[in-house]
């Protein structure tokens, strides 16, 4: 069975997975850790280098390998913030892993992203008075593929790490 965590940048989706399959005693994979593995090179890199387009088919082409392994075994997926905008990415995770979607409002997630936007190839370049309408765009364009994925929705709102872990787990 694979576990998909998906949600905004920002959200903490790794941190929740890492914690998720410690508890469960299970495989932890990072979909935007493979690509880089995979390419040798970092996010940001891949995107300068390479573009938007190429990153997208590493993620769609490793995320598709992932999702038919055959396994019996127990698998906690992170997806990038931006894997389900592809439709075809959407129907694959909706088909072969139980999807949840990790909310949060997008003002927590504009202060957070505000404060580490060094490594997120989507705001590195823009000047902090386009940032904020910026993210709440992307973040419009991308909660659409979140919400037709997922099978539940966790709210992180006031939330620690273990009471988001803990209502997975209650989920699943
Ligand atoms: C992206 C989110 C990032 C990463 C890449 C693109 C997006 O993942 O895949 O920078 O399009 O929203 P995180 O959500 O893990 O930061």
């Amino acid at each position: 069975m694979i576990v998909t965590l998906t949600g905004f940048m920002g959200v903490g989706k790794s941190t929740i997975a890492d914690m998720l399959a410690r508890l469960l005693l299970c495989k932890y994979t990072d979909l935007d850790s493979l690509v880089e593995k995979r390419e040798n090179m970092t996010i940001p890199t891949i995107f300068s280098e390479k573009g938007e387009n190429y990153f997208r088919e590493k993620e769609s082409e490793i995320l598709s390998e992932i999702l038919q392994q055959k396994t019996n075994d127990l698998v906690i997926l992170s997806l990038g913030g931006g894997a389900l905008i592809s439709h075809k990415n959407s129907e694959l995770v909706k088909k072969y892993s139980t999807c949840i979607y990790l909310r949060a409002d997008f003002e927590t997630l504009s202060r957070r992203l505000v404060k580490g936007k060094r490594n997120r190839p989507f705001l590195s370049d823009i000047s902090e008075i386009e940032e904020k309408e910026h993210i709440r765009n992307l973040f419009a364009i991308r909660e659409e593929g979140y919400l037709k994925t997922a099978k539940h929705i966790v709210s992180t709102d006031d939330k620690n790490i273990s009471q988001i872990v803990n209502e997975i787990i209650a989920l699943l």
